[in-house]
C-alpha cells in the first residue's frame, strides 16, 4: 500500500489514533508552535508539508492571527478532515493536494517557515529523506526556518533501549495490551526514524544551521533549523 492509500484509509480515525501512538503529541505541537521565533502578530508565509488533519494549525492559528498557510498533503481524505475543522473558518489557509517530491508553488512562492510534522520518518534511509528535505528547503526564503517534528532514535544503545521500553509501555497503556502490541509490531516495521545527529548532518549539507530543540519527549522531537 502506498502512503497516500494508507492515510486515505486512516483519515477518519487519524486524530483518535495519533494520540495513542505518539506520546505527548498534543504537548509537542503546542510547545513547538508556542516557541516559534515570531511575535503573535507576525505576518509570515508558512508551508506545512504533510499537513494531515491540520492539528498543528489549530495551535498555530490560536496564537498567530496574521500568518498565511499553504498546507500540502498527498492524501485528499486527510485534507477533507482538516477542511471540516472549526478553526479553518477564520484562518488564512490554503489546502493543496500535492506530493512533497514534486510540489512547485504557484508564482515561485517562497516561505518564511516550512513545517514538517511526522512525515519524514515515513521515508526510507538517508537518501530518500535527503530528497524530501532538499525539495522543501529549496522553498525557504533567506533567513527562513524549518520546523521538523518527528520520531527520532538514539545512537546510544542504552538510551535507545530504555526509550523503546518506555514507548512500548505507552502503546500498551494507551491502547490496551493486545492492540498496543499490534501497534508496536506495525510501527516497528514501518517507521524509519533517524538520530538527531543524522538529521543534522543531512540538513547541514543542505545549508541549514544546527537545530534548536524546541521540545523533546521520549522518542519524539521538535527541531528548528535556520536557513542563512
Ligand atoms: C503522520 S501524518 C502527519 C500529519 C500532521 N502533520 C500531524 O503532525 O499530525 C503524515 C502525513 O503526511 C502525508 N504524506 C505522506 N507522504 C506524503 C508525500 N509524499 N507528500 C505529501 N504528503 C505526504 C500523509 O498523507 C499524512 O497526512
Amino acid at each position: 500500500m502506498t502512503l497516500k492509500e494508507t492515510f486515505d484509509n486512516e483519515s477518519k480515525f487519524y486524530d483518535e489514533f495519533i494520540v495513542k501512538t505518539v506520546p505527548y503529541y498534543a504537548t509537542i505541537i503546542k510547545e513547538a508552535s508556542n516557541l516559534l521565533p515570531y511575535k503573535n502578530d507576525a505576518e509570515i508565509d508558512i508551508l506545512d508539508v504533510g499537513i494531515g488533519t491540520g492539528n498543528f494549525e489549530v495551535e498555530l492559528f490560536s496564537r498567530y492571527k496574521s500568518v498565511r498557510v499553504d498546507g500540502i498533503d498527498v492524501s485528499e481524505n486527510m485534507l477533507t478532515v482538516a477542511k471540516e475543522k472549526k478553526f479553518v473558518k477564520n484562518a488564512n489557509i490554503n489546502f493543496i493536494a500535492a506530493d512533497v517530491l514534486n510540489f512547485v508553488p504557484q508564482n515561485n512562492k517562497r516561505y518564511d517557515l516550512v513545517v514538517m510534522s511526522l512525515l519524514l520518518h515515513n521515508f526510507d534511509g538517508v537518501e530518500e529523506k535527503t530528497r524530501v528535505l532538499r525539495n522543501t528547503i529549496s522553498l525557504l526564503k533567506a533567513g527562513g526556518f524549518l520546523l521538523l517534528i518527528d520520531l527520532i532514535k538514539f545512537s546510544n544503545i542504552v538510551i535507545q533501549t530504555k526509550v523503546t521500553e518506555e514507548y512500548n509501555q505507552f502503546l500498551h497503556h494507551a491502547n490496551g495490551v493486545t492492540e498496543g502490541e499490534n501497534w508496536r509490531q506495525l510501527l516497528e516495521k514501518e517507521d524509519k526514524p533517524e538520530t538527531i545527529e543524522t538529521l543534522t548532518e543531512i540538513t547541514q549539507q543542505l545549508g541549514l544551521s544546527q537545530p534548536t530543540i524546541l521540545c523533546q519527549k521520549l522518542n519524539f522531537s521538535a527541531m528548528l533549523f535556520r536557513f542563512p
